[in-house]
């Protein structure tokens, strides 16, 4: 069984070790590509100087070399290439796409790789190639599919890696990555990218990776074949993909061109090196010039391993940090085409995926780069919860629209409110959408930099989604203010605090969740310093606290037991085996083999509840994965256990 598991999260992009017999693997990875007639740098290197955690190989060469073949059948490949951490191998396809075809059987190379004592080995798909007819690509699969199923009975304690083709046919992508998830395999690259990637087909590229992605089993590492540029990482992983391999590394070295991170520079063009890297600190771009071909390959495959190494780093940091999109979106900036790749992701049915790996909040703030950001899945998802959730016709009969303002809107606004009866909503007019001014603390509102002035496209987004929110009502003018709070019998009686609570509750645990919540006599419990509501009781019970870094709420064991009383089954709940009922009441956290069923609309870092198999309620936490998630993982945490139900 393969052991991976999530320990950061943000988009669908996710940092997980992946457990080797050969050590642990940190992901997103790069698996440099040792060709093992020639060794530019050692593996020993790799893993010393470039901090690689593991390294691929190509099984077909080792296969057709006698010497290679024996030494390794004798030794192992690890032996074969003087490296003992966690190493991967492919098969023989790539070869097929690049030289014709193949001399190998397909079972035969899959038994070689388990001989040679590969950690992951590779089956041999047939290469599909984006030109390729729906009909042969069909047939492709449907032959790539079979060699899976094959392959698998020999794979003994190998881990199997079976790739995903279907070219540039998106049904047929997520199609053969469904069929293939059903079958007992580890390891799922995605194939047949290569000339994409070669003709910056970014656009046909992302799509790729969301529609096969969109039928995977999450609970498995994905591949991205062929990828060794960095320019494409962030939004690959953006994407869910946790590994990329490069020979790109060597293979732009030979041609005298560097890796850079927006893009590849040819070493001619260039009287200095805009690079910080040790090669590119300790020479000139004139000594590299004049230098043998010889060294010059060697130290300009020394830089490409060192930006392509640091942009993996980068992007677990800011995965770490909650701003991926961002970072993507930044790429997008220095390549057109990747400008596109970002408008496909636009289309709804993609945002709709992709809203469901989206962790609730994040640890920083939310930065504008461009017409980009409004379609951020946070913020697709904050427009939604707004119309889905958000009680818009309870309270009010009349709205009034106001600028956007400093922050936080309502200390801006406080005089407009306190003048206002309560029947009037005052909705903020922002460049992230209408925000009921109550909301005005909720991530991630609060938690934006937006500039003065947005791009067009945002301009009318918001302009669309504000007059949407405003059908039914009626709008009253700022300037008419005075005359409505004259009329007003109930001057001054506003309790912005409670409307924040109710609003809040509802944007987060859904529609009505109020209702359960607060019942009876209120109290709001403020911070002493900050004068922000801390704790909510209701009837003497507290039942949730309002987190000051992104204005939501942790739910409390009290609150717990209402929203399980009042929210029929399934919803927010985490299902758990009987059996692991003891646990759980011990305050144990939840596994996610242990996890039978789950509500769909729960989210990464959602607050949950978790109940047994009667849908009795253990305890209350936070769900670190969705429902797809919990449900295909078998390994690693699902919900982390914060107050057990132990009844009065
Ligand atoms: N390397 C680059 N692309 C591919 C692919 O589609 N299949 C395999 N097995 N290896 C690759
Ligand atoms: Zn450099």
């Amino acid at each position: 069984m393969v052991e991976f598991e999530i320990k950061y999260r943000d988009c669908a992009g996710r940092i997980c070790k992946f457990k080797t017999k050969h050590g642990i693997v940190e992901t997103p990875a790069l698996l440099p590509v040792i060709n093992p007639n020639k060794t530019i740098i050692t593996p020993r290197e790799m893993m010393n100087r470039f901090h690689a955690e593991m390294i691929i190989t190509n099984s077909y060469i080792i296969y057709k070399n006698r010497e290679l073949r024996e030494k390794a059948l004798a030794e192992g490949v690890h032996r074969l290439l003087g490296f003992d951490g966690p190493l991967m191998t492919d098969s023989g396809t790539f070869q097929s796409y690049v030289y014709g075809e193949v001399n190998i059987d397909p079972i035969e190379i899959v038994k070689f790789q388990r001989d040679i004592g590969s950690d992951v080995g590779t089956i041999l798909d047939v290469f599909t190639l984006p030109d390729e007819t729906l009909e042969s690509a069909e047939e492709n699969v449907e032959e790539t599919i079979k060699r899976a199923r094959e392959s698998i009975k020999f794979k003994g304690e190998m881990f199997l890696a079976c790739t995903i083709q279907g070219s540039v046919y998106q049904k047929l992508r997520e199609r053969c990555a469904r069929e293939i998830s059903k079958l007992d395999s580890d390891f799922y690259p995605i194939g047949g990218v290569v000339p994409l990637m070669e003709n910056q087909q970014y656009e046909k590229l992302a799509e790729v990776i969301i529609s096969s992605k969109m039928g995977l089993d999450p609970s498995k590492p994905v591949h991205l074949f062929g990828a060794g540029h960095p320019l494409i990482f962030p939004l690959a992983v953006a994407l869910g993909c946790d590994f990329f391999d490069s020979s790109a590394y060597a293979k732009y070295a030979d041609d005298d061109r560097l890796i850079m991170p927006w893009g590849t520079l040819k070493l001619d063009e260039f009287d200095e090196l805009p690079c910080t890297c040790p090669v590119c600190s300790k020479h000139t771009a004139r000594e590299l010039k004049t230098m043998s071909k010889k060294e010059r390959f060697r130290l300009l495959a020394e830089h490409n391993l060192y930006v392509s190494f640091g942009e993996i780093k980068k992007i677990r940091q800011a995965i770490k940090d909650g701003n991926l999109w961002e970072l993507v979106e930044r790429k997008a900036t220095s390549n057109p085409y990747l400008m596109d790749a970002l408008r496909v992701l636009e289309k709804r049915k993609y945002k709709k995926w992709l809203e469901l790996f989206e962790p609730i909040s994040k640890k920083r703030a939310l930065f504008y780069t461009g017409r980009h950001t409004i379609h951020r899945p946070i913020i697709y998802r904050y427009h939604n919860r707004l119309f889905d959730r958000y009680k818009r016709k309870n309270y009010y009969d009349k709205i009034v629209v106001v600028p956007e303002s400093r922050k936080p809107f309502s200390r801006y606004y406080k005089h407009v409110i306190q003048r206002l009866p309560n029947k009037i909503n005052v909705v903020v007019d922002s460049k992230l959408g209408p925000v009921p001014i109550e909301l005005d603390e909720m991530y991630p509102i609060a938690q934006s930099i937006m500039p003065n002035e947005v791009d067009n496209e945002t301009k009318s987004v918001c302009k669309k989604l504000l007059r949407k929110f405003l059908d039914g009502f009626e709008i009253i003018s700022i300037e008419d203010l005075p005359k409505y709070t004259d009329l007003s019998g109930e001057k001054g009686k506003r309790d912005l605090d409670l409307r924040r609570v109710v609003s809040t509750i509802c944007m987060q645990f859904g529609k009505d969740a109020d209702m359960a919540l607060l019942k009876g006599k209120i109290e709001l419990i403020k911070s002493k310093s900050t004068g922000k509501i801390r704790n909510i009781y209701s009837d003497k019970e507290h039942v949730i606290s309002m987190r000051a870094s992104d204005g939501l709420f942790t739910l409390k064991i009290a609150g717990a037991r209402r929203l399980h009383r009042f929210f029929n089954y399934p919803q927010l709940r985490v299902v758990v085996r009987n059996e692991c009922r003891e646990f759980i009441l011990d305050g144990k956290n939840v596994f996610s083999k242990f996890v039978v069923e789950c509500d769909p609309g729960l989210r990464p870092l959602d607050e949950c509840l978790i109940v047994d198999e009667n849908d009795r309620l253990l305890a209350v936490g936070r769900s670190l994965l969705n429902r797809l998630e919990m449900l295909s993982f078998n390994y690693g945490v699902a919900v982390k256990t914060r107050e057990k139900n132990l009844k009065k």
